[in-house]
């Protein structure tokens, strides 16, 4: 009896349990559909920047926060890229880089062609 009153107490307002089971896995299909079709954008524009020895560690340095659009949809100088760098560490909180990463990133990005991602 006690259980049935906490069972009835847990229901939503409208919706059966049974409902509310499918309408929670509806959902959860939507946001796996969600995440594949970003995972997707992600590396299709991954694809979209040139292969260039750099590629590689621009893509582990720079994709974690955001995907390569903001990179893509900029044509600047090396001095720009520099300083779009330190602005990620010191403003987004971008972890420091070792070595010669910084070198190897600004020349990849100085050399990079188009003005946006549709014209790589
Ligand atoms: C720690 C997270 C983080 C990392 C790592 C990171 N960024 Fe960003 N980046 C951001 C955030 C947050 C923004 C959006 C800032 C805003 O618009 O206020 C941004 C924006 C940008 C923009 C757009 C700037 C503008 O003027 O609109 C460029 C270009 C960019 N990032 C390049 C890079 C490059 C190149 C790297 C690798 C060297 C990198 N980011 C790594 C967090 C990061």
């Amino acid at each position: 009896m006690l259980a049935r009153a906490t069972y009835k107490r847990g229901k939503v307002k409208g919706m059966s349990n049974r409902q509310l089971v499918q309408f929670l896995i509806f959902l959860g299909g939507l946001f796996s559909v969600f995440t594949l079709w970003q995972m997707q954008r992600k590396s299709d524009l991954i694809k979209k920047l040139p292969d260039h020895p750099g590629k590689e560690t621009l893509v582990k340095r720079c994709t974690s926060c955001h995907d390569v659009s903001p990179i893509l949809a900029k044509k600047l100088t090396r001095e720009q890229w520099d300083k779009t760098i330190l602005w990620m560490q010191k403003m987004q909180g971008m972890p420091p880089l070792d070595g010669d990463e910084k070198q190897v990133i600004l020349d990849y990005l100085s050399r990079l062609p188009g003005k946006d991602a549709n014209s790589l």
